[in-house]
């Protein structure tokens, strides 16, 4: 029994993430770890909250509560979301967690003996009114290039020209809009990430099997020009991991905190501890430490290519730099974006179907087998309605949901609720036992590889073969002339219903439950044959017709659903 870790990237607190989001990370990382578990693995598959930084701040601001307060409330419906979409995350733990404070602390403290963190004063700009520093971008003035009159103190929009905040003319907050700001002296760590160039180098150049998405991007900022350079890891806010070197004060840092994607991937590892708090697990330790037992544990992480930086720089820098002997990643799977119906989803502009959503107009198996057969895998994809629509219509619909309901009904009508006998298994079955078994290797392959698209086209093909059985055996034929040939027909029938759930649970979950509660049995063990598998209902084992699994999308429906997440949420 191998053993896996899993690891979404964490979703950030503030507001409800949209359905490029969801598979970008934690939804192909579920079908991961559901696929491992159904080969019979062991599985740890972890996915917190990212709580901190200014957003987190200015979101709870806005939402007129207690930053913790507005964690711990959003905590909670991210987690609801999760269990709607059915992540299956062993826990689902939250950066602000007590353990991720301390473990965030301890490698700071190994990073500063190890010589590898700088104190830098640096000038930031303070705004009076806000009480606070201000991160570059929360301060707008006019660019000093274009003249244009919204630019960000990191860059402006117009003219794209990178810029300081002490460059714009006529500076403001944007969080007051006060013009009373200030530059001031204020004191940083840098953790020497240029220090580690060599190892890390050495590092991302034996990972020969990892996507090409995830090396590219590694190898860029690795080797381009200025891209590995020494990082900020400490900010001037509140809400955060207070600055300190283990449990010792550190002196001159008082009252900063460290910057979020410092302590974001450390949750990785407190989330595990967070779990064994929660009584849910006994031992981390053996997850995580290749001294303690991690070493045969395989690692993987699945992510945007936006984090990817994060996962092959920084966060592998506070690992190598902590000297001790942690878990590295072994593979990171890192996904395009998905756009929406022609544009870009769009947090701010409410433009696209955010999560909650999505399971108020159609249950969890409709998003999850859309979104996993169009991942975007090599290049970016794109959701659009009509898609949507004829995916589900066609795949769910028209190939699995009547295949079962066809022969679930058949045999009640002519046999009753039991698997009935009929003889042996003919030439056309065994035709059908070969063509599965090439399509379940092909399907294993994928799934082993991470080859979320591909997947799902092998599955796909698993269940036309089965409806291109049926129509081609046409029991309800077979029965008039030979009702025994036809017996044994839908017995294979039925043990195709069993098989199908097992092989599509990583994908539609409750559908596949459906269908092996349907099939009364508890035996869902991952096929070591075809053969064998279609021999697991035998004669006389009750069964149920099951309510229809998937229902089709009307065109109204996907006229007016287009209309309404067409922009601006309210
Ligand atoms: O991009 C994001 O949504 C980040 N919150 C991901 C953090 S992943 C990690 F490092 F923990
Ligand atoms: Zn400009």
């Amino acid at each position: 029994m191998a053993r896996h870790l899993i690891t979404s990237a964490i979703p950030y607190i503030n507001g409800i993430k949209h359905l490029g989001n969801l598979v970008g990370s934690q939804l192909p990382a579920d079908l991961f770890a559901r696929y491992q578990r159904g080969r019979g693995h062991e599985v740890l598959f972890l996915c917190s909250t990212d709580e901190h930084g200014t957003p987190a701040e200015l979101a709870a601001a806005k939402a007129g509560k207690p930053v913790a307060e507005y964690c711990a409330e959003m905590h909670e419906v991210q987690a609801r979301i999760a269990e709607g979409f059915r992540l299956s995350f062993d826990h689902f733990g939250r950066s602000s967690s007590e353990e991720n404070h301390k473990l965030t602390q301890h490698f700071a403290g190994r990073l500063a003996e190890a010589g590898l963190i700088a104190e830098v004063n640096e000038k930031q700009m303070y705004s009076h009114a806000d009480g606070r520093y201000l991160p570059d971008r929360y301060i707008e003035g006019t660019c000093p290039n274009c003249g244009f009159d919204s630019a960000r103190g990191d860059q402006c929009d117009n003219c794209t020209k990178q810029l300081d905040p002490v460059d714009l003319i006529n500076p403001h907050s944007t969080i007051s809009g006060s013009t009373d700001l200030e530059m001031r002296e204020t004191k940083h760590l840098y953790l020497r990430q240029t220090q580690l160039r060599g190892q890390l180098e050495e590092w991302i150049d034996s990972k020969t099997d990892w996507p090409v998405l995830t090396t590219s991007i590694a190898k860029k900022w690795l080797r381009d020009g200025d891209g590995l350079q020494d990082r900020g890891i400490t900010r001037d806010l509140d809400w955060g991991v207070p600055v300190k070197k283990g449990d010792q004060d550190w002196p001159g840092m008082e009252g900063k905190v460290f910057y979020v994607w410092f302590d974001a991937p450390i949750e990785y590892i407190a989330c595990s501890q967070e779990w064994v708090a929660a009584g849910k697990g006994s031992d981390w330790e053996r997850w995580w430490r290749t001294d303690k037992g991690a070493e045969d544990v395989t690692y993987t992480q699945f992510m945007g290519k936006d984090n990817v930086p994060f996962h092959t720089l920084s966060f592998p820098c506070t690992i190598l730099g902590s000297g001790e002997p942690w878990k590295l990643v072994d593979y990171i799977k890192s996904f395009n974006y998905l756009n929406y119906d022609g544009g870009q989803f769009s947090t701010s502009r409410g433009r696209g179907v955010f999560m909650d959503q999505a399971l108020e107009i159609l249950p969890s198996d409709y998003w999850r087998w859309w979104l996993l057969s169009h991942a975007p895998e090599s290049s970016d994809s794109e959701f659009t309605w009509e898609n949507f629509q004829q995916s589900v219509n066609k795949d769910l619909a028209d190939v699995l949901g009547n295949f079962v309901s066809r022969i679930t009904k058949f045999c009640r009508s002519k046999f009753g609720e039991e698997v009935p006998a009929g003889g042996a298994f003919g030439a056309k079955e065994a035709e059908v036992i070969a063509a599965l078994s090439e399509r379940l290797t092909a399907y294993q392959g994928f799934m082993d590889a991470i080859e979320v698209r591909k997947a799902a086209g092998e599955l796909r093909a698993i269940w036309v073969i089965g409806n291109e059985y049926l129509q081609d055996a046409a029991p309800w034929s077979t029965f008039k002339e030979d009702p025994e040939t036809a017996a044994m027909q839908v017995r294979f029938g039925l043990n195709l219903i069993r098989l199908y759930a097992i092989l599509s649970a990583p994908f539609i979950p409750d559908a596949a439950a459906t269908m092996l509660a349907a099939m009364k049995t508890e035996d869902s063990a991952w096929p070591g044959s075809v053969e064998t598998a279609l021999s697991a209902l035998p004669a006389g084992h009750g069964f149920e017709v099951p309510e229809n699994l998937f229902r089709k999308i009307t065109d109204e429906e996907r006229e007016e659903w287009q209309a309404r997440f067409a922009g601006v949420r309210t």
